[in-house]
């Protein structure tokens, strides 16, 4: 019989003493749905990913080292999207290396005929917004601050005004970007036009 731990890793063994943990990622999403192979190439796709295993009714996606950043699985007596809106999850958000990557990445989609479904600087990100073939949303970003205090400095100062974004044409951000205008100036949020709501930008 082993005799007990002792001092150091007495306590890094001790699950009372520690503090309070959060998660160390945030690991995958798992999506239901009534049509696995339609969502496995869509994601494959737009993803740029790999399928590590896939079975009957089940699909799993990858596109860094996780096993698995997406699962689909089709379940039994689904009901379609009635197109309402709804509580719950609302998207989920991907981030580019840089903005490069991601302009290239609309212009890959839109070559292969998937159009986004909203592009809008947030302040502290640029994003373009995708729909799947069942309606869920995904986001395409690119952070805004190099450094992810400034990130939040920007979201604690300029939220109240506006906490959606301003709406932009990825086609001009690509001109632009191509013309070599540095990120600094690519990255900024113009000021929203007097009298709308912000809210009124995000689609139905
Ligand atoms: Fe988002």
């Amino acid at each position: 019989m082993h005799a007990s731990p002792k001092g150091a890793e007495e306590s890094r063994r001790s699950i009372d003493r520690r503090p309070k943990t959060s998660p160390a990622k945030l690991a995958h999403v798992a999506l239901a749905t009534r049509n696995v192979q339609a969502l496995r190439d869509w994601y494959v796709e737009v993803l740029g990913g790999t399928v590590p295993f896939e079975g009957p009714g089940i699909a799993f996606i990858s596109y860094d080292d996780e096993h698995h950043r997406i699962a689909l699985v089709e379940l039994p007596d689904l009901e379609e999207r009635s197109g309402a809106p709804r509580v719950g999850m609302h998207h989920i958000a991907f981030t580019f290396a840089d903005l490069g990557d991601l302009l290239a990445t609309y212009r890959r989609l839109k070559d292969a005929g998937i159009e986004p479904y909203w592009p809008i600087n947030h302040g502290v990100t640029t994003s373009i917004y995708y729909q799947d073939p069942e309606g869920n949303i995904i986001e395409f970003q690119v952070d805004n601050f190099a450094v992810a205090s400034d990130a939040t400095d920007y979201m604690k100062n300029n939220f109240g005004e506006n906490p959606i974004g301003v709406n932009f044409d990825p086609e001009e951000l690509i001109a632009r970007y191509e013309s070599g205008e540095p990120f600094e100036e690519l990255r900024k949020r113009p000021k929203l036009p007097d009298g709308v709501n912000p809210f009124d930008l995000i689609p139905d």
